[in-house]
């Protein structure tokens, strides 16, 4: 209990400053340990990207170097703390890409050595499960469906620091084809939002009903939906396969009607595994959706009308703490010194990955 009892006898209250560079977000957060509240936190978009139609790792890390000392000085000076008053340091240590974790775990860890503090490694994915707690008390056990662009994942959480991934998607994340689509279709980056966008001007109907992988197990698989979507629009001749070209006689309706037909195949996917989860696990008490893909307002209102029905409770985090943020991960690095369960990094070592 030694991590404990220190952060109870301080005589002022313990503070942690946490960052997020995993990818193209840098994002910073204050929580106060003591209190058990976020004080506090910041996030910078690289809107860079768009132009390139996806993530561009090389330019990700440039953006981080470029902005990572301005954002952490002006998260502390607008909440009147200084460097050396944060009692812990965390910091994202995986998944992601490694010149943008590098740039995030150097970082910190200069600041954690030059104050003679800790410096706590999170794990990105726990982050997400863990967002919903920034918000509201949640009841354990739950099930926790994890849709990002970069991940999807079903987890049966059990406390504040041990859960279960009962399944992942065997191919794309949930967001990957959703922003696929998108690029095929010339609708931008990121193609989550303008895909709903075009659903909602179809009020989500599900005209094309697009083929659902019909399993009974846990696991997710999008690639398949990614394919019938583009065989489909090969058949009526509007793709072409050798110059990899949408025809531009591809109607704006034909758009909106296979946008809310993905969203609904979506959808149904990510609702049969919980139904699935629920139906395995009596016990679970609530369900929550995180990551970027759980901004999706067809998606929440499904999963908050599935919940109702089972009698149970629906968790879905605000928009800014849906996407990537530094608030969750300093959630779990609260977490772990509660609990008494945290790592630290060693001076002289930088890991990457869990
Ligand atoms: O969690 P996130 O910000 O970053 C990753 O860790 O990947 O998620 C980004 C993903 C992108 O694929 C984006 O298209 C998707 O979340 N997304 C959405 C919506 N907003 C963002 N997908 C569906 N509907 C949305 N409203
Ligand atoms: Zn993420």
């Amino acid at each position: 209990m030694s991590s404990l009892k220190n952060y109870m006898n301080k005589d002022h209250d313990v503070i942690i400053l946490a960052c997020e560079s995993s990818c193209d977000e840098t994002a910073f957060a204050l929580y106060n340990l003591t209190q058990k509240k976020l004080l506090d936190h910041t996030v910078y978009s690289q809107i860079v990207h768009e132009s390139f139609g996806g993530v561009v790792p090389e330019e990700a890390s440039k953006e981080h170097i470029a902005h990572i000392d301005t954002l952490c000085a002006q998260l502390l000076r607008k909440n009147n703390i200084l460097i050396d008053e944060i009692d812990y340091f965390a910091v994202t240590g995986g998944p992601g890409l490694p010149g943008s974790l590098l740039i995030g775990i150097g970082y910190m860890k200069g600041l954690a050595l030059k104050n003679k503090k800790k410096c706590i490694p999170v794990n990105h994915l726990e982050g997400h499960i863990y967002s919903p707690c920034l918000e509201n008390k949640i009841e354990f056990p739950h099930v926790c469906v994890s849709v990002s662009g970069g991940h999807t994942s079903l987890y049966y959480v059990k406390n504040e620091i041990e859960y279960r991934e009962l399944a992942t998607t065997m191919d794309d994340a949930a967001g990957e084809c959703l922003d696929k689509i998108a690029k095929l279709l010339n609708l931008g980056y990121p193609g989550g939002p303008i895909i709903e966008k075009l659903a909602l001007e179809n009020n989500f109907k599900d005209i094309r009903q697009y083929p659902r992988l019909k399993k009974n197990d846990f696991s997710f698989s999008f690639s398949g939906l990614k394919t019938a979507v583009l065989y489909d629009l090969v058949k009526e001749k509007l793709y072409d396969l050798e110059t990899k070209k949408i025809s531009s006689s591809l109607s704006d309706q034909l758009k909106r009607d296979i946008c809310s037909s993905l969203l609904c195949a979506v959808n149904d996917i990510i609702i049969s595994r919980i139904i699935l989860a629920l139906e395995n696990f009596c016990e679970i008490k609530a369900v929550t959706c995180v990551g970027g893909v759980a901004c999706n307002s067809f998606i929440q209102k499904n999963i908050n009308e599935l919940a109702k029905k089972k009698s149970i409770k629906c968790y879905i985090p605000s928009k800014k703490l849906c996407t990537d943020n530094a608030a969750m991960i300093v959630q779990v690095a609260a977490f772990k010194i509660l609990n008494n369960s945290c790592d630290s990094y060693k001076n002289d070592t930088v890991i990457i990955g869990f």
